[in-house]
């Protein structure tokens, strides 16, 4: 790299939830070995950094982000054997690795909370946040699924406490050794050299000391982007605690010592003050962390527009914004699209070219549909939990239970099972035309899968857009959206139009045009730019700006 930026600043993240991606055996479900074998075409795509959900061992009862061995593969995906290879395919295709990491709980089948159970006096009791209590939990907290965080164990006659669901007991980091302990587990996966941790819920590492109450509030439904506030009650003492901002340092400091340069990307969620906590108003805390606002995105310029003001105001270089449509736990971005692929396109433009780290969750590359699973049947523990709200009811108030409608079979091909498996796929498979496959889209230059891959591309080519500052460009039509990254004596200009109408602009500039889609175009004077298309243009002939 040409610049000094450091490079998960830099780079593209791309999601693989391991149970959907590929199965090699033929027993429904992905693994690693099936992941190996779409490593290159991964890598056509332009992949820089890929993220894995978790395939530690577990029960699966939440799919992996419930682990009753963080140090060795759950059969069920493959062996360490097969994790070593794949590192090592993945670095050969110089790409990045980086793994999930759930700190804030395990299992409850895990050996160290089975220990911890067995009695009040048991050398591992501590591991675990235990209460006293009979007839009623210790306090009022309300976890993440909302419900009382507090369980019950009959054995020893007290509570267990756990922000998410039951089966997962929260780890007690008040506790000096499970935080050796959780370190040693990080140091074990970055001698196997992996690049960075994806940390799961990440601000509920920590709970209040004196478990106090929490106070009440009048919101009910948590959003993406912000769980402290639900389910009338402000989450003061069991979420985003001073005490977590702290330890994002520490695991920062201790991270930073490995030659890979690894990074963290937390998932959090809060006020941007709270995010900036957790990245250290010294950018010395989480190296990143997701931004959800694109989650719930209204499709129009004005607030494309807002959130990349937002993002220089309140999170200015050297901090590094990210950007996120979907993952594992939220309805996939082109259902709230109607399917419309030009509007997608526009999403994804802005998405790869403003400043900072753009995530894509496998299959949004074929704009890979939502599935219409209802809440009843749900296999997610969510759902199982929720089962009977009706599937409708859950999109009339944008909350979203089952998630296993975004968790559905990457779609490779039109042969049986999408390419995906030989055997039962372990969440159905809808029939496929060839167009919403991979290998249709990869035969298409309009596809949206080429559309991702020039994305991926220009950002490789481009350092401007990896390291560029960001500017605004106001034009005068409200319902275009434009942009300009800069960097030494290169400028680049993005216009993307959101309206309903053409646009013509006036545009006099030197430049080159480097892509334009949905019918854009540009002759040096006169900019055309039909509803929902857009242009980039390289403007590296300009006189150069100061910057
Ligand atoms: C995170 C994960 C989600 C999981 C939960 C509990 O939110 O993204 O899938 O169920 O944490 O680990
Ligand atoms: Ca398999």
């Amino acid at each position: 790299m040409e610049n000094k930026m450091e490079w998960w600043k830099q780079t593209s993240i791309y999601q693989i939830y391991p149970w959907s991606f590929q199965d090699s055996n033929g027993d429904g479900i992905g693994d690693l070995k099936g992941i190996l074998r779409r490593l290159d075409e991964i890598q056509t795509l332009g992949v820089e950094t890929i993220w894995f959900s978790p395939f530690y061992v577990s029960p699966g009862e939440d799919f992996g982000y419930d682990i009753a061995d963080y140090t060795n593969i759950d059969p069920r995906f493959g062996t360490m054997a097969d994790c070593e290879q794949l590192i090592r395919e993945i670095h050969k295709r110089k790409m990045r690795v980086v793994l999930d990491m759930v700190m804030n709980h395990t299992s409850d089948k895990h050996p160290w909370f089975l220990e911890s159970k067995s009695s009040t006096s048991n050398a591992k009791r501590d591991f675990y946040i235990w209460k006293k209590g009979t007839k009623k939990p210790p306090n009022n907290w309300i976890s993440m699924v909302g419900k009382s965080g507090w369980n019950y164990d009959k054995g020893t006659e007290e509570y267990y406490y756990s922000n998410f669901l039951s089966f997962q007991p929260d780890l007690n980091y008040r506790n000096p050794r499970v935080k050796k302990t959780m370190f040693g587990v990080l140091d074990f996966w970055l001698k196997k050299g992996v690049d960075g941790f994806r940390l799961d819920i990440f601000n509920s590492i920590y709970k209040d000391e004196s478990f106090r109450d929490n106070p009440f509030s009048l919101r009910f439904f948590p959003t993406p982007d912000n769980h402290d506030e639900a389910f009338f009650q402000k989450k003061q003492y069991n979420l985003n605690l001073p005490e977590s901002f702290s330890f994002a340092k520490e695991v920062r400091k201790h991270i930073s010592k490995y030659k890979q340069k690894p990074f963290l990307i937390g998932e959090v969620s809060g006020s941007d003050q709270v995010l900036k906590s957790f990245l250290g108003e010294k950018t010395d805390g989480l190296n990143l962390v997701f931004q959800f606002e694109l989650i719930h995105f209204s499709y129009n310029a004005d607030f494309f527009r807002k959130l990349l003001q937002k993002n220089e105001e309140i999170f200015p270089t050297p901090f590094t914004p990210t950007y996120v449509l979907g993952n594992h736990d939220q309805r996939r971005y082109i259902d709230r699209l109607g399917g419309d692929i030009r509007k997608a396109k526009l999403l994804v433009c802005f998405q790869f070219m403003a400043r900072g780290v753009p995530i894509v969750y496998y299959g949004e590359e074929i704009g890979r549909k939502e599935g219409k699973l209802s809440n009843f049947f749900g296999k997610d523990p969510i759902a199982k939990l929720n089962r009977f709200v009706p599937l409708f009811l859950t999109k009339l108030l944008g909350i979203y239970i089952n998630r296993d409608n975004c968790r559905l079979p990457m779609l490779w091909d039109d042969s049986q099972n999408a390419g995906f498996t030989n055997g039962k796929p372990w969440l159905p498979i809808e029939t496929v035309q060839a167009s919403d496959t991979v290998l249709g889209q990869k035969n298409d230059p309009n596809s949206l899968w080429k559309h991702y891959q020039t994305m991926f591309h220009i950002r490789k080519d481009f350092d401007v857009v990896r390291v560029g500052s960001l500017e605004i460009i106001h034009t005068e039509e409200p319902a275009i959206l434009s942009f300009e990254r800069r960097f030494k004596n290169k400028r680049l200009c993005v216009f993307l139009n959101f309206g309903k109408n053409q646009k013509d602009l006036n545009v006099d500039m030197k430049g080159k045009k480097i892509y334009a889609f949905g019918g854009a175009d540009w002759d040096g004077k006169m900019m055309h730019l039909p509803e929902h298309s857009g242009i980039i243009i390289d403007l590296q002939f300009a006189k150069s700006s100061n910057k």
